[in-house]
């Protein structure tokens, strides 16, 4: 018995890292998987039906289930078809888990309009192509318990200087999932996004970024710790949980806050004078603002 019996899961990305991971992860527990990666390089480049088809071999021996498929998810018309094909194929379909991704970094100053172009094509607009398709689908099969499952990253919610593409997307996604978190919860959707942290092929070219040892031997940055929080939001458990972040990875799974309105001043008189504003942020906001992880000395 496992506690996804019976439901039936789209994993993209999941030939390879952390999508592999959860694939294996919610197989293990019962769930019936469309192995969904189009096997193409970090830099998104290629395309191989082989991480798929492992995967899926991989879960069938071990006496799961499931399925593989290579969808490019950039192709909203293939991310309709394979909508349709993940229900008809599967029996149904419960679960959406948007992993995949590809890395094309630079700082701002040097990046090409085609890597942030296609570094937001396969994060932002891919998670949007089957959160949109999924969402038709749960529309008009309503009554199930349906969970969409975002891949976001610290890259965004810190800012990582040499990932402006990555950063922008991943922060897009957290947007969408909290409209589709919005509009969704009527149908019986609920949606959350993952910030994870696993030592995969995207993590093997990271140096010198703080003292985090990415390596296959330490086993806290494991895809496989990612895993148990996205098991927990997949599952029919989670009904009261929608439109948050959660951290995973490193042996940590921490519930992230959404923004609020830290401090405020408000004017009586409904508008601001330059001086004044200029005083009451300084008196009001100033205190409050702490460095973050990426904060050190100007460059020489
Ligand atoms: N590894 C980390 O520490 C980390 C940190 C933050 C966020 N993430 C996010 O977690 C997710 C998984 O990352 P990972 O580290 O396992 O990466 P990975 O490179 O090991 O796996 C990503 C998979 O996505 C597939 N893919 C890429 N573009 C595709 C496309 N257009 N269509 C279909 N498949 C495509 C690739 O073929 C690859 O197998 C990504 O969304 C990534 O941005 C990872």
């Amino acid at each position: 018995m496992g506690v996804l019996d019976g439901r039936k899961a789209l994993v993209t990305g999941a030939g390879r890292g952390i999508g592999a991971a959860v694939a294996e992860g919610l197989a293990a527990e019962g769930a019936t998987v469309m192995v969904s990666d189009a096997g193409v390089a970090v830099d998104g480049s290629g395309h191989d039906a082989g991480p798929a088809e492992s995967v899926a071999a991989a879960i069938n021996e071990r006496g799961g289930k499931a399925f593989s498929d290579t969808t490019d998810i950039t192709d909203f018309a293939a991310c309709e078809e394979l909508i349709s094909r993940v229900a008809s194929t599967l029996g149904g379909f419960d679960i959406m888990v948007n992993a995949a991704g590809i890395l094309r970094d630079n700082m701002i100053f040097k990046m090409s309009e085609q890597d942030f172009d296609t570094v937001v094509s396969v994060h932002l607009k891919g998670t949007f192509n089957l959160s949109r398709h999924a969402a038709t689908w749960w529309r008009e099969n309503r009554g199930g318990q349906y969970r969409l499952i975002n891949f976001t990253s610290m890259s965004g919610l810190h800012g990582a200087p040499s990932q402006p593409n990555y950063a922008a997307a991943k922060m897009g996604i957290v947007g969408l999932t909290y409209s589709c978190a919005n509009a969704l919860a009527g149908y019986g959707v609920r949606s959350n996004a993952i910030a994870p942290i696993a030592g995969t092929r995207m993590t093997q070219g990271i140096k010198g970024g703080g003292s985090l040892d990415y390596s296959a031997e330490n086993k806290r940055l494991a895809p496989e710790n990612v895993v148990p929080p996205v098991i927990y939001l997949a599952s029919e458990q989670s009904e009261w949980l929608n439109r948050r972040i959660i951290f995973a990875g490193n042996g940590r799974i921490s519930l992230m806050t959404n923004p609020v309105f830290e401090r405020e001043i408000v004017s009586a008189s409904g508008t601001w004078d330059v001086p004044t504003a200029f005083a009451e942020i300084e008196a009001s906001f100033k205190g409050s603002v702490s460095p973050n992880i990426f904060d050190k000395p100007p460059a020489g």
